[in-house]
């Protein structure tokens, strides 16, 4: 698939899933290119057809453009919940877990999804997979001894690659964290590594999004589908 036909599916992913939001809602925005097409769909809706709701992002650049588009954002901790969150993935397997963070917005993305009663991800087929680990997963680390912490993970396999950023400085989050990502090509038992993760010291937040998910809407050739979480 090229890169024009994975931003069609990404598109139509979007466009369905912005006919969730509906008047009077709080949503939560997520980050990253399919969110993207979502949030011009909403934009779209704002001004042609007179939708008002609020919206939490998971990143400045999401809140940048909705708030181009006249869509009110508030911060998350002024809304007692968020009624519905669409985000995008990385992967996601038959089982609903997921790795996130390819953007680097994943602590805020975790942070809103926890705190939404429905979390929808749109994602174009490519993402589907059998077994997650082979997007790299990311990991959020404290810069105070992130060298400390990228050792351990090469003395656990876990093979770390510090993102950098096109300066040739490390990528800074929007919580000024550094991202690490794992370059584990497979993740057979994704709760182990969870838990061993985050309870390594200076690991902030990482990317497993373990049956998190209710719905997935999946940019296909044939038109959006949905896959529905019923173990959650
Ligand atoms: C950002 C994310 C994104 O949702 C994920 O990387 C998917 O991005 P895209 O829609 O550009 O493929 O987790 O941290």
């Amino acid at each position: 698939m090229d890169k024009a036909q994975q931003d069609a599916l990404k598109k139509a992913a979007g466009i369905e899933a912005a006919k969730l939001i509906e008047n009077g809602m709080t949503a939560g925005l997520g980050t990253g290119s399919t969110v993207r097409f979502l949030v011009d769909e909403l934009g779209r809706r704002v001004s042609e057809e007179g939708l008002r709701f609020t919206g939490v992002t998971t990143s400045r650049r999401t809140q940048e453009q909705a708030e181009g588009y006249g869509i009110h954002i508030v911060n998350i901790d002024d809304v007692d919940h968020i009624d519905v969150t669409i985000d995008g993935a990385d992967e996601v397997d038959k089982n609903f877990n997921g790795i996130k963070g390819g953007g680097a917005a994943l602590l805020w993305e975790k942070i809103v999804a926890i705190n939404s009663d429905r979390i929808v991800w749109i994602v174009d087929e490519s993402k589907v997979v059998d077994t997650i680990g082979r997007f790299p997963l990311p990991v959020e680390v404290i810069p105070f001894g992130a060298g400390h912490v990228i050792k351990k993970f090469e003395v656990k396999g876990y093979k770390p690659v510090l993102r950098m950023a096109a300066d040739g400085k490390p990528v800074r989050t929007d919580e000024n964290n550094y991202v690490v990502d794992l370059h584990l090509e497979r993740i057979d038992h994704p709760q182990d590594l969870a838990q061993d993760l985050i309870t390594t010291v200076g690991v902030v937040e990482h990317g497993l999004f373990l049956n998190m998910v209710d719905k997935v809407i999946v940019g296909d050739p044939n038109g959006p589908r949905v896959l529905t979480n019923s173990n959650k």
